[in-house]
């Protein structure tokens, strides 16, 4: 999605917002482009492409060394085709007012229309455009004000980074419902859609409010509320290693992601379980009385982290023995929901920003439910906004495709749950125990699987030409199949669909052809035998079959064409364990194809628009 980057110091601009926005390529993007604050006012470099792209225009272009004020942009195109024009930044047409933009600006004809009554005129096909125009136009001498009057006329989402000509030595931020963070550096300050993007240069950051304004300068930082009254606002110190930002080695982001989830899971899991195996989540808000009281539970989220969502509904209806449902957010937020204060409402988000979500988070507020969220970056919106937030330590996630955020996410969401059975008495103390112990022992699992990828590889590349993947199983591993499925299709545009094992003769059978592959997921053992009939239902039909199983599963391995093996583990440990050669099969098919892994075309990393 949409990245911005702005810097005001004493150092070349040019240089620092290309490596920046170099750095939010991972968000996902079309096009590029960069303004900054010259000697003959506001110079706007920008093209369709790449980064890579931009610089080769700047370099052609470029007199405007010795600039040390500038705003830059990735844009993901949603009003207009990706192309030079409508790119970002957008120079109003009296050059006074450059604006980069992530959001959408849903009232942009009105004020569009409003505008063009009043002499404007537009050459992009974009809703941002109308930001600057407007801006110019309630400009009469005082930047901020003008920011601030035309703030109250924008309906929509908006992250915005803003240039007058008229005060070369300043950056104007703004923000509602997307996300933006202040950098602080020692003479110099930033502003940045996340902080990969500035990491190399501060540490020291916080996340502008809702509807907050900041005034940069390259000496001081001002923040204000809508009201014009002044804000302060604690300075975050972000302590990740600059490396675990890197690739440290590993041909892609994603690869490198996978062989971190032991960790990632250790760290997330480790602070909460106490010697004694008593849980500590910290809550301050939701009391053990809150938690018995629950009726119902919703789990919402978007894309991978809504997969997490449907594995975690079986676990916790299994444990609590209370209605669960799992909702895309993107539904949720319209479907009139059914909740109310004795309904617990899990909100799932690596990014804690996807649009949605937070709709869906609000939406559930508003109806009086209970509000846990489960988010990886720190104080994001949705930590901010949910009544408790339980971080996943997993650090920064950089490829598109998800890998050790969903695990994390999903053996976070575990913990809650035997929390919650051991409050509400559903589970005996016993049991807790050893679920909880064989969650500890998940990392371990996930290192035994990711030391030998060789048989993952080797069915990898049989099989990376082939045009359409079906994915079987049943209950927790049809939950699983889900996510595999999309990790596969995200990544090397292979056609694939996840299907409940006893679905696929209703209709999408009749798919199956001579060599099709299909990836029965076969873990669950209650099923097993069922699912022996389906890989047997599909093998009738010519399909191949690559049949994921447990260890001891004696069965499978007879009547499927190859096999994955899950090492022995408890129930709760299974999806943990099940999804790594999943994600890894999907990770080599795309290597083999040749595909852009981290950067998926037409993908995202953080959705923030509906
Ligand atoms: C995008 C990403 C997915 C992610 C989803 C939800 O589609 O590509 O990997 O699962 O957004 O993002 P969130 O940050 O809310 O987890």
């Amino acid at each position: 999605m949409c990245g911005i980057v702005g810097y005001v110091g004493t150092r070349e601009a040019s240089e620092l917002l290309l490596e920046a926005l170099e750095k939010l390529e991972y968000r996902g993007y079309d096009s590029a482009g960069i303004a900054l604050i010259c000697d003959a006012g506001i110079v706007i470099h920008k093209t369709r492409g790449r980064i890579a792209d931009l610089r080769r225009i700047f370099d052609e272009a470029t007199d405007d060394d010795g600039c040390t004020v500038g705003i830059g942009h990735t844009r993901w195109a949603t009003h207009g085709e990706p192309s030079d024009v409508n790119s970002h930044p957008h120079l109003s047409k009296s050059k006074r007012v450059a604006v980069v933009h992530n959001g959408i600006i849903e009232n942009y004809i009105e004020l569009r229309r409003h505008l063009e009554q009043h002499g404007y005129t537009f050459s992009t096909e974009t809703d941002s455009e109308v930001v600057s125009e407007l801006i110019d136009y309630c400009y009469s001498g005082d930047p901020v004000a003008a920011v601030r009057k035309a703030e109250q006329q924008l309906k929509g989402s908006y992250a915005l980074g803003i240039l007058f000509s008229d005060f070369p030595d300043q950056i104007i931020a703004l923000r509602k419902d997307s996300p933006l963070i202040i950098g602080l550096g020692e003479g110099e300050n930033f502003i940045a859609s996340d902080i990969p993007a500035i990491l190399k240069h501060t540490r020291n950051v916080f996340r502008l409010g809702e509807r907050e304004l900041a005034v940069l300068t390259a000496q001081r930082v001002r923040v204000l509320d809508i009201f014009g009254n002044r804000v302060d606002h604690p300075v975050d110190h972000i302590d990740w290693d600059a490396a675990a930002a890197e690739k440290g080695g590993y041909p892609h982001f994603m690869i490198k992601e996978i062989f971190e989830q032991p960790e990632a899971i250790r760290k997330t899991l480790a602070p909460r379980i106490r010697e004694d195996l008593s849980i500590d989540l910290g809550f301050k808000r939701l009391t053990d009385e809150d938690l018995k009281g629950i009726e119902s539970i919703k789990i919402t989220a978007c894309g991978s982290a809504y997969h997490v969502g449907v594995v975690a509904k079986h676990f916790l209806q299994k444990n609590l023995r209370l209605p669960v449902e799992a909702v895309l957010a993107s539904e949720f937020r319209y479907e009139d929901p059914i909740v109310d204060e004795k309904t617990l409402v899990i909100i799932v988000s690596q990014s804690g920003e996807t649009l949605d979500t937070l709709y869906a988070l609000r939406e559930a507020k508003a109806r009086g439910a209970r509000t846990v969220s489960i988010v990886n970056v720190l104080a994001s919106s949705i930590a901010n906004e949910s009544e408790e937030v339980l971080y996943t330590w997993a650090g920064p996630e950089i490829a598109v495709a998800t890998t050790k955020a969903y695990s994390t996410q999903l053996a976070l969401i575990q913990l809650f749950g035997l929390h919650m059975a051991r409050i509400r008495g559903n589970l005996s103390e016993e049991e807790v125990k050893s679920q909880i112990t064989a969650l500890q022992k998940v990392p371990e699992g996930v290192e035994k699987l990711l030391e030998d990828v060789k048989s993952v590889q080797y069915i990898a590349s049989l099989y990376f030409n082939c045009q359409d993947v079906f994915f079987i199983g049943r209950n927790m591993d049809y939950a699983l199949s889900l996510e595999a499925s999309l990790k596969l299709k995200e990544i090397s545009y292979i056609h694939s669909e996840a299907y409940a094992a006893g679905e696929l003769k209703h209709g999408t059978i009749s798919l199956i052809e001579d060599g099709t592959l299909v990836i029965a997921l076969c873990t669950y053992r209650p099923l097993l035998e069922k699912m022996i009939s389906n890989i047997k239902e599909v093998s009738a039909r010519g399909a191949k079959v690559l049949a994921v199983i447990n260890e001891s599963d004696v069965q499978t391995g007879t009547v499927a064409d190859h096999i994955i093996r899950i090492p022995e583990c408890a129930d709760i440990a299974l999806p943990l364990l099940t999804i790594v050669p999943l994600q890894l099969f999907a990770y080599y098919i795309a290597s083999l194809k040749g595909c852009d892994i981290d950067k998926p075309r037409n993908l995202a990393k953080s959705v923030t628009v509906e």
